[in-house]
């Protein structure tokens, strides 16, 4: 008992308990996203807060800190499907270490479906003991051990997709199962110092980890019944846990899911396909408005790298997964990845995009919810045969607006964005930098800019708006 109170008393002391603290005190109220852009001002036009409209963002999200921007790493299913074990999982770690990956942000290592074998007697899930040998808890060790997240899958239902237990009605004990791996034991270099002696405390492991939430064997019960108490329970356990609600848009969770979770699955899943993709980016497109720091929609997980797709193709996936505020989850193998999906998934200009650039006071104490603009871009227009001639679009920090043509037709075409399309007064000079070639383009342009693009191919700019009337708001 002696040993637990003066345990518990330094680990109040560390600076880790301290963040924590003040991190969940964070306000729920969410700022505008568009505040700064006043209309008609800084060259904007009157249309421009109603093209990129976020009026159906929260005005309360979950807000248990996390997912201020949309979330980041890779995810098992799309490449490995039930194929995984423990040293798929530690090999993933190594290498979005050696490659890089992890430096520009994908840092949670989520294991998707078939980790689970059964639920013993004592009603916890066991993991499966042919694939997973150490167990999960020596897995997420191993994880947190290289400075990364692990994130894990479970399902509202009976059962998970893959007919491996689901948590319906045990929601409690298996969030107190996943919080419990996450728990680190440490040698306290404080309690050393104050007490005189090493301790063995528990304290939160290093940053946050993550839940996929499914939706087979559901039962017939609504999501909005069966999401919320998993919710619950994992903020009952005093850890904070990403949250990703993956009901497959069945019950538009756009409209609901903001005060459940983190993010939330808004279409059917993704295969390696152009005709997936560029099916689920239109889904998704619907609800650009009711995104933003929190709470993100999620079109499902990256195809890059695993085969289905042309280069430009991938290109295009990757680029407009980035515009619209997407989880950037890697599906491939990232053990073997060739040249040409390495440049597509290391792109940092492209991340850019997806993960803005967060305000150095943004960042813990200060406004948590950001001082920064941070908008889903969308399809602002479309022209050629079903509107296969595109222009994709958001506004970023800065008076920049990240734009995206995207060719889905099958010729090379020229497309043009207008500037009444991007809500710009015509008069407006902005500079164009290209995020594919790493290359400013163009200076001024004033009242529209087009390039030619290939056949499926998905060229990427960031505007740079100078203002019209020389007067910053
Ligand atoms: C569902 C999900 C997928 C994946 C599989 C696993 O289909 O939508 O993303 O998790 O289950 O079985």
């Amino acid at each position: 008992m002696g040993k637990k109170i003066s345990c518990h008393f330094v680990v109040f002391l560390t600076c880790s308990s301290l963040l924590c603290v003040l991190k969940v005190a964070v306000a729920g109220r969410v700022v505008p996203l568009l505040q700064g852009y006043e209309k008609g001002s800084y060259g904007y036009s009157r249309s421009f807060n109603n093209i990129f409209d976020t009026s159906n963002y929260g005005t309360v999200q979950l807000n248990n800190g996390l997912a201020r921007t949309p979330q980041m790493g890779w995810n098992s299913w799309n490449f490995f499907a039930c194929n995984i074990n423990e040293t798929v999982i530690k090999e993933t770690a190594d290498a979005l270490i050696s490659t890089g990956l992890a430096k520009l942000g994908y840092v949670y290592v989520n294991i998707d479906d078939c980790w689970c074998s059964i639920r013993d007697l004592k009603g916890q899930l066991v993991p499966d003991s042919k694939t997973f040998p150490s167990g999960i808890k020596a897995l997420a060790d191993y994880v947190h051990g290289k400075g990364l997240k692990l994130g894990i899958y479970s399902d509202a239902g009976a059962f998970t997709c893959q007919v491996r237990p689901g948590s319906l009605f045990h929601e409690k004990d298996d969030a107190e199962l996943f919080a419990s791996w996450f728990i680190k034991y440490h040698r306290n270099k404080w309690a050393l110092k104050l007490v005189g002696h090493s301790l063995h405390c528990p304290i939160p492991g290093k940053g946050v980890d993550y839940l996929k939430y499914d939706n087979c064997f559901n039962l017939g019960i609504k999501p909005k019944e069966r999401y919320p108490p998993m919710r619950d329970a994992l903020n009952e356990t005093g850890r904070t846990i990403f949250y990703a609600i993956c009901e497959w848009g069945v019950d538009d969770p756009a409209l609901w899911a903001d005060k459940v979770g983190n993010s939330w699955r808004t279409t059917d899943d993704i295969n390696d396909s152009w005709a997936s993709m560029t099916t689920i980016a239109d889904l998704n497109d619907k609800w650009a408005s009711y995104a933003g720091p929190g709470g993100w929609n999620d079109p499902d997980m990256l195809e890059v790298g695993n085969g289905g797709m042309t280069y430009h193709e991938y290109r295009a996936h990757f680029s407009i997964w980035a515009l619209m505020k997407a989880p950037l989850l890697i599906g491939c193998d990232v053990r073997n990845m060739t040249a040409e999906t390495i440049e597509i998934l290391t792109n940092e200009e492209v991340i850019a995009v997806n993960q803005g650039e967060v305000h150095p006071l943004s960042v813990g104490l200060l406004g948590a919810w950001g001082v920064f603009h941070f908008v889903e871009g969308r399809k602002v227009y479309s022209s050629g045969t079903d509107g296969c001639l595109q222009v994709w679009a958001g506004p970023l920090s800065g008076h920049r607006i990240v734009v995206a043509f995207w060719n889905r037709c099958s010729k090379a075409a020229t497309i043009t964005a207008g500037w009444d399309a991007l809500g710009l007064e015509s008069s407006t000079s902005v500079s164009v930098r290209d995020l594919w070639q790493h290359k400013d383009v163009v200076e001024d342009a004033v009242a529209s800019f087009g390039a030619r693009v290939d056949a499926h191919d998905c060229q990427i700019f960031v505007f740079t708006v100078h203002s019209a009337y020389h007067s910053e708001i």
